[in-house]
């Protein structure tokens, strides 16, 4: 679908052919008119064939309640159209206007701590008043109504990131709906007590208008009441997205409907696997902190979103050719980082690469953040390198609708696990889940293993091994599934506090790891988490921090892979594997970090028979992904150093190279310092 929106409305130069797509968020509004011309010259100069449009443009639409201007509007797509160039037409709802916030000061967010979010940045609106949508639909449905029939038009794009700046909101408008899904979700006041367990604290409820969302209280809210706030504000904000979108696609019902994910770094307020049914296609927007781990990060990302979207192709909404602002210091790319960074995502499943944002601004928060024509023009370095990636993506037709193949590996996120095992008045309040998780990942990458983001709701059998790191919500019927992943051949792999909880956040009884234990086939009566700085030495030479546990084998298959060798637990087991038919189901009871898990791994993918598919000596300095199509592998090929590569073994023909340094050697692959290169073999 993705590969094909620059031809559905035939523009200027109607090429059905799929492709790539390639643009920025577009901000015209805030250019003089004779920019828009160079705009389009240049656009077509790079190779853009997409741009979203309107995403912050609501005063400007509707300058009163009942005054609209869209003439200049109409004026930036007829010019983009004659250019060739989609439009990703947005529903401007993302920012509401100062005379609707001056009007209605009760559609501005609060937070728990009764503070107002004023107007005078963006986002300040709560999911949940019923005057915002109102205000919003009626937007909606007059943007929609208007360029319907454009030929321009070729996607939808419904807000912007959605809960980026407004996801948890406290005010009374909250508080209402809250009550409401607790209804749903709970049905009886009875059912609501028990899942709260209000019997702790003198907390029982006997009247729904008792409950407020968790506002800042005197000691630690009620932990299931949080958790229950967190999925209530996820699905508020998805209720809004699937109010637009129902508009759209009332007045345009061919027209797809995408809604921007930020499925990066901390962004945890928005459940996106449960989102991703909503839209037609999955968007993300992803930005690069700099740091040790930061492309294994980015790659991690883009894994992910290919998880969320189920393996199909997504649309990169999002990223940066070079320095974003909102960080504490913001660096510069590197040569080679802007191709790279964007194939990493189309290495991982991306069918469109766009940025934030086409013409770097004058004025306003994000002047210093960069963009495709950075402030120096068009005769620039930047400017350059984002027109050779857009001949790259060119190139890369063929990929264009491809899915990804999936890895012998399989690494399990949820998205409940994250929000419960974080909250307050825990073992430690240092348990940062997704840091786990990467670091699984940067151990796999290190050492030359594919392996895929996975959620939930995938078909777990696809992988011989999945782990899963701090799994710590199990209602039952996962429990149940992973069993029978173990039993059917499966190789599970999980930590420290996981199966703790069901989906109440009620601790499961008879000893840890609770809905697990007996998959596993150990036992522990106490958790031994590690003071700050405070470490624990194990027999295989690994170190551990954070947590330990008091492991008591249960079951007399159960083997030890490593022992502690120091602290109180010196001598008993910290890495435990119990066999379960033609699978297995191993515990690791620390936080090794990426070396002792790269140390450790290689143990527990043998008995799959899962180890690195390109020759040893490029393991860990080139990341290979694959994207598979009828009749055709592709073979992604990221050089992860800043050095020259050779890679020998995978065959194919080169379908790209990012650099002057990669083309074909004897047999194989040569790639300059932070290259990449894309092979293609038939299938099968
Ligand atoms: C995103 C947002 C864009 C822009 C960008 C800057 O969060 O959608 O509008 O602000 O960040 O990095």
């Amino acid at each position: 679908m993705i590969s094909t929106l620059h031809s559905r409305r035939s523009g200027a130069d109607g090429d059905p052919a799929p492709r790539l797509a390639y643009g920025a968020d577009y901000n015209p509004e805030q250019w003089p008119r004779d920019v828009w011309e160079e705009d389009v010259r240049l656009m077509r100069e790079a190779g853009v064939t997409v741009v979203s449009v309107g995403i912050f443009s609501w005063a400007r639409l509707q300058p009163g309640p009942d005054t609209w201007d869209f003439g200049w509007l109409d004026e930036v797509m007829d010019l983009l159209h004659a250019g060739g160039i989609g439009v990703d037409l947005a529903t401007a709802t993302a920012s509401p206007p100062p005379w609707l916030t001056t009007a209605h000061p009760e559609i501005l967010p609060v937070t728990a701590n009764g503070e107002t979010l004023w107007p005078g940045a963006r986002q300040h609106w709560r999911p949940t008043s019923p005057v915002f949508r109102e205000h919003a639909l009626r937007l909606v449905r007059e943007i929609a109504t208007r360029y319907r029939d454009h030929p321009a038009l070729v996607a939808w794009h419904v807000n912007n990131e959605l809960g980026c700046h407004n996801v948890y909101d406290h005010s009374d408008d909250a508080a209402r709906a809250f009550r409401g899904w607790l209804r749903a979700r709970h049905g009886s006041l009875d059912a609501l007590n028990h899942a709260w367990g209000t019997a702790f604290w003198s907390q029982r409820y006997t009247d729904w208008e008792q409950i407020l969302p968790p506002r800042l209280a005197a000691s630690h809210p009620n932990p299931t009441q949080q958790l229950d706030f967190k999925r209530f504000s996820s699905d508020a904000l998805k209720d809004h997205l699937r109010a637009e979108r129902e508009i759209l696609r009332e007045i345009t019902p061919d027209v797809p409907v995408t809604t921007n994910f930020m499925v990066m770094g901390g962004t945890r307020g928005m459940n996106y696997p449960d989102w991703a049914d909503e839209i037609d296609f999955v968007s993300n927007d992803h930005y690069v902190h700099p740091g040790p781990q930061d492309r294994d990060e980015l790659s991690f990302s883009a894994s992910l979103t290919s998880g969320i979207a189920g393996g199909r192709p997504w649309f990169l909404m999002e990223h940066s050719t070079s320095a974003v602002n909102w960080q504490p210091v913001n660096v510069a790319k590197r040569p080679g980082d802007l191709a790279r960074d964007a194939l990493l995502h189309v290495a991982h499943g991306a069918d469109a690469v766009c940025f934030f944002q086409w013409r770097q601004s004058a004025a306003g928060a994000e002047k210093y953040h960069s963009a495709m024509v950075p402030h120096a023009g068009a005769d620039s370095d930047l400017f350059r390198a984002v027109a050779a990636l857009g001949a790259t993506l060119k190139t890369l037709a063929p990929v264009a609708g491809s899915e990804r193949e999936p890895a012998p590996v399989g690494i399990l996120y949820d998205w409940e696990s994250w929000w419960a095992s974080e909250q307050d008045s825990h073992p430690t309040s240092l348990l940062d889940y997704r840091q786990e998780a990467l670091d699984w990942y940067s151990a796999l990458l290190a050492l030359g293993v594919r392996a895929d983001l996975v959620t939930s709701r995938a078909d777990l059998s696809r992988h011989r091994v999945l782990i899963a790191p701090v799994l710590h919500v199990v209602p039952a019927e996962l429990a149940k599934e992973l069993t029978r992943y173990a039993e059917q051949g499966g190789h599970l792999v999980t930590t420290y506090f996981s199966g703790i909880v069901d989906e109440n956040d009620h601790v499961w009884l008879g000893g840890y790891p609770g809905a697990l234990r007996e998959l596993l086939g150990i036992r522990i009566e106490e958790f031994g988490p590690l003071l700050p700085g405070e470490s624990v030495e194990l027999d295989d030479t690994a170190t551990g921090t954070l947590w330990t546990d008091r492991i008591t084998l249960a079951d007399p298959d159960t083997q030890v892979l490593a022992h502690y060798r120091t602290g109180v637990h010196a001598g008993r087991p910290a890495v435990t594997r119990r066999p379960t038919g033609g699978g297995s189901a191993s515990y690791v009871s620390t936080r090794l970090g990426v070396d002792g898990l790269a140390a450790l791994l290689p143990r527990l993918l043998e008995p799959a028979g899962v180890h690195g598919e390109l020759p040893a000596d490029v393991r860990g300095k080139v990341e290979l992904t694959v994207r598979r199509a009828a009749g055709a592998r592709f073979l992604f090929l990221v050089n992860r150093t800043d050095d020259t590569v050779e890679v020998s073994g995978p065959a194919g023909d080169v379908l790209v190279g990012t650099g002057t340094g990669t083309g074909t050697a004897a047999g194989g692959v040569v790639l300059g310092p932070r290259e990449v290169a894309v092979l293609r073999q038939p299938a099968g």
